[in-house]
């Protein structure tokens, strides 16, 4: 164990959530918050818990000074007035302070009136302009979850849009401490890449050409909590807009290099993707393909109750057809109470097929809970929702929505009178479904996907119809060359 993981060691408590000393000294790195040049520059953690960063910038401050050749006493004195730190929780500032020290006696520096205090980072302006470095791992507290702080948190700009996080907050404070030339390493969660709450950050990142790299941990948990996160480095006064984009080697723990990009490289309609350069100019040529296809994407059946509606009825009716679940491939039945129509059967008809109501009548209390988008009772027996029925007898191929590689992919093909439920489905012609199916049985769909960054857990990500309509529309009305 080194000095770093004794000092944080003595004072880890029960379960609270810090940065590990990996990711620490990966953003210090990446940041440049390393030899000499930090001496006499100005560093903070806002937001410093028990001193995570604190005390790898302590070490790194120490071995730098006397590297240089500066007494203990000139070091106890540069302590005080160059790392500060603030952090809201009396016994965290605590403890801080005496893991910081644990680090300065370690270099035999004597006792040093550490500037860490225990104050609301929203109310502490007098570092503005002054730092070289802020660095950190600022709370994530979505804002309905703030309770008093509310009001005062709406207040800073970037917290105008959406449902604002403190982390975003904390990117305007840390912005607004950093003097001309200063550096801001944060670990925060990637969301405000393309949230609604991250808009106003977004842009001011670009208008200010402030983002100089951005490690992005995609699906690796850095936390015991499930939250996807990115390192993010800005810098003030960047002589070029080229930024660096690097995502993180799980196994070495540390970030490798993927390419170099500039804003019309990676900021699409408003919202940030990263990859390289080739797969970026992919999902640009997606986004902005003016061609259509006449495959359709829609969501399958939404019964709100597939307990009741789908199962292996023991009894035969003319209202229970064949269905796919889209999610998983598998094979069921499902009560279908339409005609090819697609309008509802009258109940006075349902009725007739006895073994069948008598089933829907032993339910009649689970279903009639459900929301019905009709609103009124005589449609307990109806799906939840009118979605996909009018496509229950054409020619269809189901899509499921959870994939890491091409081989998770489920195209199966459900034909006129087969239903499809849980995902997605492409209805069209025969010969257009099946160049359909070649164009996402591919690594370029994968990429695609994987670059607008829904993650789930377990290294997969997620879609929507509106994305598969996006590439079908690009692959097929252009590569295909049908333009419907
Ligand atoms: C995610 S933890 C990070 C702690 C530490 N920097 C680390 O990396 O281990 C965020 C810290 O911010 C503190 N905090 C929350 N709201 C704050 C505020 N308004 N002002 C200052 N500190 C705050 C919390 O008490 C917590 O210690």
């Amino acid at each position: 164990m080194d000095i770093q993981e004794k000092s944080i060691s003595i004072e880890k408590s029960n379960g609270r959530f810090y940065t590990p000393q990996f990711i620490v000294e990966n953003i210090l790195d990446m940041s440049g918050y390393y030899g000499v040049g930090i001496v006499k520059k100005h560093v903070i953690d806002n937001s410093c818990g028990d001193g995570a960063f604190l005390v790898a910038v302590v070490k790194r401050y120490c071995e730098s000074a006397k590297q240089l050749g500066l007494s203990n006493d000139e070091i106890a004195k540069d302590l005080c007035l160059y790392v500060h730190g603030i952090e809201i929780d009396k016994e965290e500032c605590e403890k801080c302070i005496r893991n910081v020290s644990g680090v300065a006696q370690f270099f035999g520096i004597p006792s040093v009136k550490w500037d860490i205090r225990c104050a609301d980072t929203m109310e502490v302006n007098d570092y503005n302009g002054k730092m070289d470095f802020v660095l950190g791992n600022p709370p994530y507290v979505r804002v309905h979850n703030v309770g008093e702080s509310f009001d005062r948190v709406k207040q800073f700009s970037f917290a105008k849009s959406g449902m604002t996080d403190f982390y975003i907050v904390f990117y305007e404070i840390g912005l607004k401490m950093l003097n001309q030339s200063g550096v801001l390493g944060y670990i925060t969660p990637s969301s405000f890449f393309n949230s609604l709450a991250g808009e106003t950050l977004r842009k001011y990142l670009i208008k200010n050409n402030l983002i100089e790299k951005i490690i992005d941990l995609k699906h690796y948990q850095a936390f015991a909590a499930t939250t996807y996160t990115t390192i993010v480095i800005l810098k003030k006064a960047r002589e070029d807009n080229i930024m660096s984009y690097y995502q993180f080697d799980e196994k070495n723990r540390i970030p490798y290099y993927i390419d170099s990009l500039t804003p019309d490289d990676f900021y699409i309609c408003n919202n940030f993707y990263f990859s390289n350069i080739n797969a970026l100019h992919l999902l640009q040529k997606i986004f902005y393909n003016l061609g259509h296809c006449d495959v359709a994407v829609k969501n399958g059946f939404a019964t709100l109750c597939d307990d009741v509606f789908i199962g292996d009825f023991d009894f035969d009716s003319a209202y229970i057809i064949p269905v796919i679940k889209a999610s998983t491939g598998k094979r069921a039945r499902i009560f279908y109470p339409y005609g090819k129509d697609s309008r509802l059967i009258p109940e006075s008809e349902i009725q007739k097929d006895g073994n069948l109501y008598r089933y829907l009548l032993s339910h009649k209390r689970q279903l009639t809970k459900r929301s019905n988008e009709n609103g009124t009772d005589a449609y307990w027996y109806a799906f939840g929702r009118s979605q996909a029925i009018n496509d229950t007898y054409k020619n269809k191929l189901t899509v499921n929505t959870l994939l890491r590689s091409v081989s998770d992919l489920k195209l199966i093909s459900a034909p006129a009178g087969v239903g499809v439920y849980s995902g997605l489905y492409l209805v069209g012609d025969m010969a257009k479904l099946e160049m359909a199916k070649k164009a996402l049985m591919s690594d370029d769909f994968v990429a695609y996907i994987s670059l607008l960054g829904k993650y789930k857990s377990g290294g997969y990500y997620t879609f929507s119809s509106k994305d598969v309509k996006a590439y079908l529309d690009y692959k097929l009305a252009y590569e295909g060359g049908l333009f419907a």
